[in-house]
């Protein structure tokens, strides 16, 4: 494919509530993180995507917007909003902000009206509204954040529908004056001069519109809304219509939030003429349960498994277009707790070897705030200190699936988003040096031990390594534009690829486990690149690589960038 430039991006995901506090309210917001540009640039950053910051009641923490065209004034206003994208641009960083056009909150104006005058409201066909069937609501569809996704509409016999919660009703895109609206939003953000958008739930625009019962896969009688509201056929023509009407005016950069979509379809969506610049994969992101949705369904993974989706994803995307790599998100639990199943193997070692691994990717690589630290989840002891409600939904659906209140306390722990949520480690201060007030969400305990600070001033730091694994990726174009081409498939350990542009080629290896792992390699024809393990031996003879050692080595002899 022809080179574009954000491919060569390297992309920092802020989850705003959480990064720093300028103002001491215990939330933190935009001048927060104008503060830290400077952090993320010594990291080697060259893009920010921004989780929203517009107007919200912060049902979903501002996935649930009440204006699209104003900030939520516990993150600043826009004059803070300009400071940051001009000041970033100064320091060579970009800014994508979250657009969020499937649902809006039920407090906007929109929403409002029809609660208002349920029967005349002009704004009735924004949203989908449904007659209920004999007192039942119109199908069985469970929404993604638990319980029916219709809910009764006051004064009428109809029902409105929301694939996620009930304060998030779905936007009607059959409706093309809501889709004017939607694209009018997309421009205003654009033509403010931000670099792209990261897309939210973008394949459930469209509803299979037979509104058919589907069989129950739970006691609850309901059955999971995504298998009539994800990707369905006729999408293509709202995702043309959005593409053509806004992002292809523009120079940006597009990450689609796409679930749901198969391989065989990506070319649909990031192909020459795609939707999106790139999308995210998830399948190898939910490994561990049977769906993002259902965390009290436990899988057992092992590393092989890990690979072979790993590659599956990167060859079937190699052949159409390029991916957006990561390791964790604010939907995620944290990659060292997931990724490293003995608490004792979590350390320096395997949290650089994750970073390496997937940095080195083909695709745009996407650091969480926080993962570059070797941030951790956090074991809450009650539901009620949990903020998430879709870890509240689950922990009751575990329940009502016949798991003890421990047991699905427990599934919390390992897999609620507000893992990664807990506010950032700055230092070692009260709170961690994120607010000197007390956060809106509790800290993870262990943030004396794991927090910038202390990490800056260390030189074999996960945070300095991370610095390293990003100079050496943008400096050598193999890493960035080249083909990947898996190695070592039948290993169950190592996880090994190459990556190869015009004649270059560099070698990958990571050692995925606690023990040594022989690997076939005559380092006499190599250059070492990178190597987690500074300053030990590297046998010549009977090569073996450490626990989790991630080591890059280019072919000698060959041209470098
Ligand atoms: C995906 C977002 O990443 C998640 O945080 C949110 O809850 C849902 N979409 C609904 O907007």
């Amino acid at each position: 494919m022809l080179k574009k430039w954000w491919q060569r991006e390297v992309i920092y995901q802020i989850y705003p509530k959480s990064f720093n506090d300028s103002n001491h309210d215990g939330i933190g917001d935009i001048k927060g993180i104008t503060q830290k540009l400077d952090y993320l640039k010594t990291l080697g950053i060259t893009m920010v995507w921004i989780c929203p910051v517009f107007k919200s009641p912060m049902a979903d923490n501002g996935y649930d917007i009440s204006d699209f065209y104003q900030l939520n004034p516990e993150f600043g206003d826009m004059e803070d909003l300009d400071e940051l994208i001009l000041e970033a641009k100064e320091k060579g960083i970009k800014i994508v902000l979250d657009l969020v056009i499937n649902h809006t909150s039920d407090e906007h104006p929109w929403f409002q009206d029809l609660l208002e005058n349920p029967k005349s409201s002009k704004y009735r066909d924004y949203y989908i509204l449904k007659q209920g069937k004999e007192g039942q609501p119109p199908t069985n569809w469970r929404s993604v954040f638990g319980g029916s996704v219709w809910e009764p509409l006051e004064g009428t016999d109809e029902y409105y529908f929301h694939s996620f919660h009930v304060k998030q009703p779905d936007l009607n895109w059959e409706n093309e004056h809501v889709r004017k609206e939607l694209y009018e939003v997309v421009n205003y953000w654009l033509e403010k001069g931000i670099a792209g958008f990261r897309v939210d739930a973008i394949t459930f625009i469209k509803k299979d519109q037979r509104f058919e019962n589907l069989p129950a896969d739970g006691v609850d009688g309901l059955g999971k809304c995504t298998k009539k509201t994800r990707n369905q056929p006729g999408i293509e023509k709202f995702l043309h219509e959005l593409n053509r009407e806004t992002f292809s005016k523009y120079n940006c950069v597009t990450i689609g939030e796409a679930p749901g979509v198969p391989y065989d379809q990506y070319g649909d969506y990031i192909g020459e003429d795609g939707y999106f610049s790139m999308i995210f994969d998830f399948k190898y992101a939910d490994l561990d349960v049977a769906s993002g949705s259902e965390w009290f369904r436990r899988t057992d993974w092992n590393v092989q498994e890990l690979k072979r989706m790993i590659f599956k994803s990167q060859l079937e995307i190699q052949k159409v277009g390029w991916g957006a790599n990561f390791l964790e998100n604010h939907d995620q639990n944290r990659s060292l707790s997931k990724y490293i199943k003995e608490a004792d193997n979590r350390n320096f070692y395997s949290a650089t070897m994750l970073a390496a691994l997937f940095i080195n990717l083909r695709g745009t690589p996407f650091i969480y705030q926080g993962q570059e630290i070797g941030m951790t989840n956090f074991e809450r002891e009650s539901i009620e200190e949990f903020d998430d409600i879709s870890s509240i939904d689950q922990y009751y659906r575990a329940m009502e699936e016949g798991f003890s209140a421990e047991e699905a306390l427990h599934f919390m722990n390992l897999r609620s988003r507000d893992n990664s949520r807990t506010p950032f480690h700055w230092n070692s201060e009260e709170n961690g040096g994120f607010s000197k007030k007390r956060p809106w969400l509790g800290m993870n305990e262990n943030y004396t031990l794991i927090n910038v600070e202390k990490q800056e001033n260390d030189p074999n730091s996960i945070l300095n390594f991370y610095k390293e694994i990003i100079k050496v990726r943008q400096s050598n174009e193999p890493l960035i534009y080249g083909e990947i081409e898996p190695l070592l498939e039948n290993n169950s350990t190592v996880i090994a690829y190459k990556r190869r542009l015009q004649g270059e080629e560099i070698d990958c290896y990571f050692n995925f486990s606690s023990e040594n792992q022989k690997v076939d390699i005559d380092l006499s024809c190599y250059d070492v690149l990178l190597n987690n393990y500074k300053g030990a031996a590297i046998p010549a003879q009977d090569f073996k690589l450490y626990p989790y050692q991630s080591l890059l080595l280019s072919k000698k002899g060959m041209v470098l960038s």
